[in-house]
């Protein structure tokens, strides 16, 4: 079907985002394991309000008002996470399978089939097992976590596609080539917060202040070639032994947010380029290019761990397409110290003292729809895959001490979207950027990780005494922007 400017291609997907840790609650509920965030949330000084993941918004237990939602909104599909400790407890290849795990989820995707939204489903955002990480150090340990990780895929995929088979719906509602998942969420931040500033779990740090134990010198590094390599060996699972039948898609998403120099002195053009390089290309260009990015093997030397020529077999084309996480723009100076941004200094304030855009409640976030159009064209032009934007949003300044009135207000995060919606319009019709899928982040306020529950960064408000949802303004934008613009399935 021809597409105007403004109407969105026949197959493009939209929906929300979610993740099992940000909503689910209900933690040691029907065999659930512990993950490494149940305590580390829980340890005073690890949140900013103190709060934990314990209940969250419920969503183990409401998850059917969830799917209603959703379903209100006119999605047409819902990024969720499965937690891996609910699937296999103890998490290793040894352990026994979680069958009430397996029916949470299944019973999820029945009812999300059931309205006719797509399944797109995360395997891996952040709940490791606490038991791997205590039997061997879990992401630092490549030989355990890339088997135990590949055996999850495996149970995981093997029994969900199961219930996918049984489930009558499936044939109906939706089609194979509708039916995708992702390995990983965004590997940067596993690597750097987990185990580099040590400010979400496991919480590694050399900052003595901070963490007990660690080393960020070379644990973050570390992490990060082990979690591409257990993400390799899942696709690698999934296309041996689910492909041939499935016809599905396997891919990871990586966050990075686009990084433009300061000014135009060559020393900040290149600064800008090296900050990509450590945002983004660290993990997409084994990924999708076969090697590291030269920049990072200079910065780093030997501390840098390298693939086997195996392993980067094994690596090289694992994703079908490119997961794209992104909420901002770095403006960009050389001569900064701190390696996890590639040495690079990264501000808001342009050099006439102006800001970039509208400043968010979190100190990373300002909104700059401009930066987006920008990295859309970047990817597309290195990598040359269809991308699928699975996360992108804004956290409205000082909203949770609002009225509820004023919380549903929220018309910065409306003019977030406005832009964002623009020039995703303009990169797909006026750039050629294959673009397939839009997933604003989230669908309800939640546990948002080291800042407790004060940043929300839904659409819907989540009243935390009651557990009732409340839509926003901005739910209402993108489901009239998304009604218009999408064509019928
Ligand atoms: C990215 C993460 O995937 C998600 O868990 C988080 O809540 C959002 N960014 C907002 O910070």
């Amino acid at each position: 079907m021809a597409s105007s400017k403004s109407t969105l291609p026949k197959d493009f997907i939209w929906g929300f985002a979610t993740a099992s840790f940000q909503i689910e609650g209900s933690l040691s509920t029907d065999g659930r394991g512990k993950s490494i965030w149940d305590d580390f949330a829980r340890t005073p000084g690890k949140t900013l309000d103190g709060r934990n993941g314990d209940v969250a918004t419920d969503s183990y237990r409401l998850w059917k008002d969830d799917v209603e939602l959703l379903a209100k909104f006119n999605v047409k599909t819902y990024r969720f996470s499965i937690a891996w400790s609910r699937i296999i407890p103890r998490g290793g290849r040894e352990d026994p399978v979680n069958p009430k795990g397996i029916e949470f989820y299944s019973q999820l995707i029945d009812a999300l089939l059931e309205k006719n939204i797509v399944p797109f489903v995360t395997l891996y955002h952040w709940d490791l097992p606490q038991s791997l990480h205590d039997r061997y150090g879990g992401w630092l340990n490549k030989e355990e976590i890339v088997k135990d990780f590949a055996r999850y895929a495996q149970a995981r995929i093997l029994h969900l596609q199961l219930s996918f088979r049984s489930s009558s719906v499936y044939y109906r509602g939706t089609s194979h080539k509708l039916h995708h998942r992702l390995t990983m969420n965004e590997p940067w931040c596993i690597s750097i917060l987990g185990y580099g500033r040590g400010v979400f779990a496991p919480g590694r740090s050399s900052d003595r202040a901070r963490s007990p134990e660690g080393d960020s010198s070379t644990e973050p590094w570390i992490v990060g070639r082990n979690v591409i390599l257990s993400h390799a060996s899942a696709v690698k699972v999934y296309r041996e032994v689910f492909k041939p039948v499935q016809k599905g898609e396997i891919g990871i998403t990586l966050n990075g947010d686009w990084q433009t120099p300061w000014d135009d002195s060559p020393e900040n053009v290149a600064a800008a380029q090296h900050a990509l390089d450590v945002a983004i290309g660290w993990f997409a260009d084994p990924i999708y290019l076969g090697q590291y990015p030269p920049y990072m093997r200079e910065m780093l030397g030997s501390r840098l761990p390298e693939f086997t020529k195996e392993e980067l077999k094994l690596v090289k084309g694992s994703s079908d397409f490119y997961g794209m996480n992104t909420y901002t723009t770095n403006l960009c100076r050389a001569g900064g110290d701190d390696e996890f941004q590639g040495l690079v200094d990264y501000t808001f304030t342009r050099p006439d003292g102006t800001q970039l855009g509208k400043q968010a409640h979190c100190a990373w976030l300002q909104d700059y729809p401009e930066g987006f159009r920008s990295l859309l064209n970047y990817l597309w032009n290195r990598y040359h895959l269809p991308i699928y934007v699975t996360e992108n949003g804004f956290a409205v300044k000082d909203e949770d001490s609002m009225s509820l009135e004023q919380a549903l207000n929220d018309a910065d995060r409306v003019h977030y979207f406005e832009g964002t919606t623009r020039v995703l319009l303009q990169a797909i019709h006026e750039d050629g950027v294959d673009i397939r899928a839009y997933f604003p982040w989230s669908l309800l306020d939640n546990f948002e990780w080291a800042d407790g529950y004060v940043t929300r960064f839904g659409v819907t408000y989540v009243d935390y005494e009651t557990q009732k949802r409340y839509p926003k303004q901005s739910a209402h934008f993108l489901s009239k922007v998304t009604a218009f613009q999408m064509s019928p399935v």
